[in-house]
Parts: C-alpha cells; structure tokens; sequence
C-alpha cells in the first residue's frame, strides 16, 4: 500500500506524520507533497528524512492520499488522483456536503466508509470533537436539540494562526501594533465570535458546518443543532460547551457511566478536584476530554457538558488515519506487501 501526505508541511500534515509513526496501519511507502514553496525541504518521519515533493497537477502515484493542502487544491486535485486510482481521505470541507461522499467518524459512522466511491471526508474539527461526545448519550436517550457554543484555538486556522497569535502576543507586550492578517482582528487577549464567513441567516459557515455535518454523521437530517462558534487565543485543541435536550430523560451519572465506556472519550469530571476538561490537559490526547456533566436547567431530563478535543488529533489528522486503518481492517484498502518501511 502507497500512502502520499498533500499538505505535509501544514499544522495537520505535522500530525498526521506524528500519528501515521504511531499507527498500526501498514503501508510500503510514504511520500510527501505540499506547495511548490516547500519542496525540497524535508520533514522527519520515524527518525529518517523524507524529501518534501511539489504537489503535481495531475495524478499521484498512491493508492490512499491524506489531504490537508485546503478546499482549493482538494477541489481541483482529488478527482484527478480518483482517476489516477487513488482512495482520497480529505481533510478539507470540499467534498463533505456530496451525497456520493461519506462523512466518517469511525466511532460513529465507521462503516459509511465502505460505500466510498474514490472520496471520503474528514469531519469539520469541531463538529468531530462534539460528535465522540455526543454519539453514545444520541444512541440512548436520543437528541432532541443540540446547542453548543465553541472556544476554539488559533491551529484551527492552521500554522499561520499559531504565528500570528504568537507573533501579536509579542508584539502587544512589546507595546507595539498587532496587525491582524489570519483573523478579523487582534486575538491576543482577545475573543473573536466570527470563524469562517457569515452567511445569510447570521450564523457563520463554521457554525453551519457543525449543524450540517452532525446531521450527516448521525443520519439525522431533523436532528436541531444551533452553534456559536468563537476563536480564543490559545494555540490548540478546540473547547465546547455543549447543552443537550434528550426524547429520553438522562441523569449525569448515568450518562458519566455511559461516556466511561464509550471509544475516543476520557470522562474528566471531578469538579471538587477541580477536573474538567482543558486544553491544557487535552491537548496532544487522542482522546476527547468530556467534563462538567450536570442535569440541565435549560431541558428537563436534558444535560449539559464541556468537551475539549485536540482539533489537530481528532479533529483531522487522528480521524484522517483511523478512517484508513478501518478500512485496511475491513480488507477494503488492498493488501499490503510487507510492514512499513521507507523508500
Ligand atoms: P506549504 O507549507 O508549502 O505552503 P496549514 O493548514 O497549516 O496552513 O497548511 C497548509 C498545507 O497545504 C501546507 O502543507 C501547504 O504547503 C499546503 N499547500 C498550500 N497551498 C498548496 C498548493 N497550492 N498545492 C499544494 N499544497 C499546498
């Protein structure tokens, strides 16, 4: 099995070269793409240099391809590599509203991946940090209406976000003018309550995305979802206060005993221990972080609970990975000729 990175060079191609040394699926050959500005440069992959390619206009030499260049170059270039015979797993938000796409999670949707005609998306970083949360209280008690508000981190708008809350924090401690180029405006010390562009009904493309994939992923295009979306100044992994009105009345112990058992989430609630969930803490975990369970006052029966997910890990790259790995485990990727090893 071939395996190509386009966006190797990006804050997602960081990790998903991190998970891909870490992972259990096998393939025979890496090899790595991002803009022209990058090639020849090289990243490290299990202690060896890999040389960085210029993504070519037409087909790539793999059979799964990991692309995390934007929706601009998936747009343009997945269909090609489809053509040239290659599985796409697409981190970009391009293809994810396509009916012939799936949508995956592997916790929640595993299996929608099988039905892949050449594409299959990557969820939106906060829609899929919400969704591990959410699915097994949906499979229970069943969500009525899902209401979340985000606190999400500067990576989500990839490595120029990190630089430039990096690069205006000391500027602004510096006594200097912090010049906003990535966000709307300065977010050092700052909360921005725009991400993605506004559209006609006031709510903004991020947040529409939340409302719109959560629906694909669980199959539930009556499912209510309403999302404020906010970028704070912290460098990654994404917050999300999440309210939750049930068909099915729930307690929070139950739904914490629930949650205990369920595959991606570390239940993180001990309030008099002062644990919850944090980026601070959740930050480089596979795992999302989910804390802060209570009855809500809002819906009765209903409950209230804090996520914070690595947007990076599970988010994209994490996602992106166990996406291939469940389908090599289904046989559905070709067999691979030998354990990894590099060319
Ligand atoms: P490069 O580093 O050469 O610009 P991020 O989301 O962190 O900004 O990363 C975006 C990734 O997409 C980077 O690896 C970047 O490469 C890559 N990229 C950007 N534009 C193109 C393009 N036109 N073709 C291929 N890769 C691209």
């Amino acid at each position: 099995m071939r395996l190509a990175i386009v966006g190797a060079t990006g804050a997602v191609g960081h990790e998903l070269l991190r998970v891909l040394e870490k992972s259990s699926l096998q393939f025979d050959h890496l090899a790595l793409y991002a803009s022209p500005r990058s090639a020849g440069s090289t990243l490290m992959f299990k202690g060896e240099p890999l040389t960085v390619q210029a993504t070519p206009d037409g087909p790539i030499d793999a059979d799964v391809i990991l692309a995390s260049a934007g929706g601009s170059v998936s747009k343009a270039l997945a269909p090609v590599w489809v053509k040239g015979g290659a599985l796409v797993i697409d981190n970009s938000s391009a293809f994810r509203y396509d009916d012939a796409v799936p949508l995956v999670i592997p916790e929640v949707n595993g299996q929608a991946a099988l039905k892949h005609q050449g594409i299959i998306a990557n969820p939106n970083c906060t829609t899929a940090i919400a969704a591990v949360a959410v699915w097994p209280l949906h499979q229970r008690y069943g969500v009525k209406r899902m209401i979340v508000s985000t606190y999400q981190a500067t990576s989500g708008a990839g490595a120029k976000g990190m630089q430039e809350l990096e690069t205006q924090t000391h500027r602004l401690l510096h006594g200097q003018a912090a010049e906003a180029e990535v966000f709307a405006h300065p977010i050092p010390f700052n909360v921005i309550p725009h991400i993605d562009s506004f559209q006609d009904n006031g709510y903004t493309k991020e947040e529409m995305k939340v409302a719109w994939e959560t629906q694909k992923i669980f199959g539930e295009p009556d499912l209510v979802v309403s999302c404020t979306a906010v970028r704070i100044p912290t460098m990654r992994t994404h917050s999300e206060a999440i309210t939750l009105e049930l068909h099915h009345p729930a307690t929070p112990d139950e739904a914490r005993e629930l949650l205990r058992h369920a595959p991606g989430v570390e239940v993180r609630d001990d309030p008099a221990a002062q644990l919850y969930p944090m980026p601070l803490t959740a930050s480089g975990k596979y795992d999302v972080e989910v804390g802060r369970i209570r009855a809500s006052l809002a819906f009765e029966g209903g409950l209230e609970l804090f996520v914070s997910g690595d947007q990076l890990l599970k988010g994209a790259a994490l996602n992106a990975v166990q996406i291939a790995e469940y389908l090599q485990e289904q046989g559905a990727l070709g067999q691979p000729t030998r354990a990894t090893a590099l060319s």
